[in-house]
């Protein structure tokens, strides 16, 4: 398969030296790339600001704002046969992003106003045809619900969620709980797995759709 995996967490610009971004570090989604690779499918890496060395050897564009990452997907999406979309992006962005640095100046507080960026994942699904559709989701409540809702929003094949607690973090080579969900609504729950077997699990239920 021709294989396109989003890796990483998108960064939006409030001003030349300051960003709005979360805590995604793109391990899973260099992991999922290089299993990819390793079973011989054709892999694109597409990755925002990673908190690693991007994995040698494959194929990758680098973006940073979620709009970068929409046009990088638009111009590679008809090559994929699968889109496998672990990226945290940034729902909103800077309404205006200043041009120089903002200076503190006497200001005891300052407002910022945002703006929704567009759901990319949402918006291939609407045009995804025979193509395989794989998300991720972060919850931190109502894990099964949250889950099959956008499992079916996104007009997704296959989703992987998981819940942050106060004693499970997913971010980083960590192990991880994590559910499984496709759209024939098939679900499995895994405990404490490694980001490496969850990607062999994941290709695996990827794998068997085609077959
Ligand atoms: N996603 C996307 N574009 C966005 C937000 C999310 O393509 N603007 C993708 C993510 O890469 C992920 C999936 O959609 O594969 C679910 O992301 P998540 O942040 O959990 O969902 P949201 O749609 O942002 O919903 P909410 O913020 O309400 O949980």
């Amino acid at each position: 398969m021709n294989i396109l995996v989003t890796a990483g967490a998108t960064r939006e610009p409030i001003d030349p030296v300051r960003f709005i971004s979360n805590y995604s570090t793109g391990v899973l989604g260099c992991e999922l790339a290089r299993q990819a690779q390793k079973r011989e499918h054709r892999v694109i890496l597409i990755s925002a600001c990673l908190a690693q060395a991007k994995p040698q050897g494959l194929r990758s564009v680098d973006v940073q704002t979620a709009r970068q990452m929409a046009g990088a997907l638009k111009a590679k999406f008809n090559w994929c046969d699968c889109l496998i979309m672990t990226a945290a992006v940034g729902d909103f962005r800077a309404k205006d992003a200043a041009k120089k640095k903002i200076k503190r100046g006497r200001r005891k507080k300052l407002v910022l106003a945002l703006r929704q960026n567009p759901d990319i994942l949402g918006n291939l699904g609407r045009r995804k045809g025979k193509k395989i559709l794989v998300g991720v989701a972060l919850e931190t409540e109502n894990l099964k619900r949250n889950t099959q809702y956008k499992l079916k929003a996104k007009n997704l094949d296959v989703i992987v969620a998981t819940q942050i607690k106060t004693n499970s973090y997913p971010f980083g080579p960590v192990r991880m709980d994590a559910l499984i969900m496709d759209k024939t609504g098939r679900w499995q729950q895994l405990r404490r797995v490694s980001k490496r077997v969850l990607s062999r699990i994941l290709l695996d239920s990827i794998e068997r759709i085609v077959l």
